[in-house]
C-alpha cells in the first residue's frame, strides 16, 4: 500500500516536547526527545492487513554524535540501537527506514532513546512503499 504519514507532534511523547524552532518539519511540529535514555515516542497505526512495511522515521540530528533508538511494534523489539546518525544541523531533516511486520487493525510504533543523550528530533513516520512519482514532461 501506499505510504500512510503520522506526524510526531501527535503522537504519545514519554519524556519530550513539541518544538517548532528548526524549520523544515512537516505539519505542525516535531519532537524534541528529552536528552535522557528511556524517552520514547510512540505512533498508533493502522494496517489494513497483516504485512511487513517500511517504518520510515523522518529525523534531525544537528549534533555529530548517533542516537541510537529502540524501534518497538506492538512492546516487540524489531530494531535494537538503530542509528540516528548526526549531520551537524537540526534543519538537515534525514531518513531511517526499518521493516516490520504489523498486524491487521492497530500497532503501536514506539521510538525509545537508546543513549543518555536522548533521541534525535522527530518528524514523522512513513508506513508503506514511498509514492510513485510519475514525470508527466517527456
Ligand atoms: C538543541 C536543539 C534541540 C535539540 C537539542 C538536543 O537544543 O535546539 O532542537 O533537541 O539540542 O540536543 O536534543
Amino acid at each position: 500500500p501506499a505510504a500512510v504519514g503520522y506526524e510526531a507532534e501527535y503522537a504519545a511523547i514519554g519524556q519530550g516536547s513539541v518544538e517548532s524552532d528548526h524549520t523544515g518539519f512537516t505539519g505542525t511540529g516535531f519532537v524534541n526527545y528529552d536528552n535522557v535514555a528511556g524517552s520514547y515516542v510512540e505512533f498508533t497505526v493502522t494496517a489494513e492487513e497483516q504485512a511487513t512495511l517500511p517504518l520510515a522515521f523522518r529525523f534531525a540530528n544537528g549534533t555529530t554524535a548517533d542516537r541510537p533508538m529502540d524501534i518497538t511494534v506492538n512492546g516487540v523489539l524489531v530494531a535494537d540501537n538503530l542509528s540516528f546518525p548526526g549531520n551537524g544541523s537540526w534543519t538537515g531533516w534525514q531518513t531511517r527506514t526499518v521493516d516490520a511486520a504489523l498486524q491487521q487493525g492497530g500497532n503501536t510504533v514506539r521510538a525509545t532513546a537508546a543513549s543518555a543523550n536522548g533521541g534525535p528530533n522527530l518528524d514523522s513516520l512513513s508506513v508503506g512503499q514511498p509514492a510513485v512519482t510519475t514525470d508527466w514532461s517527456v
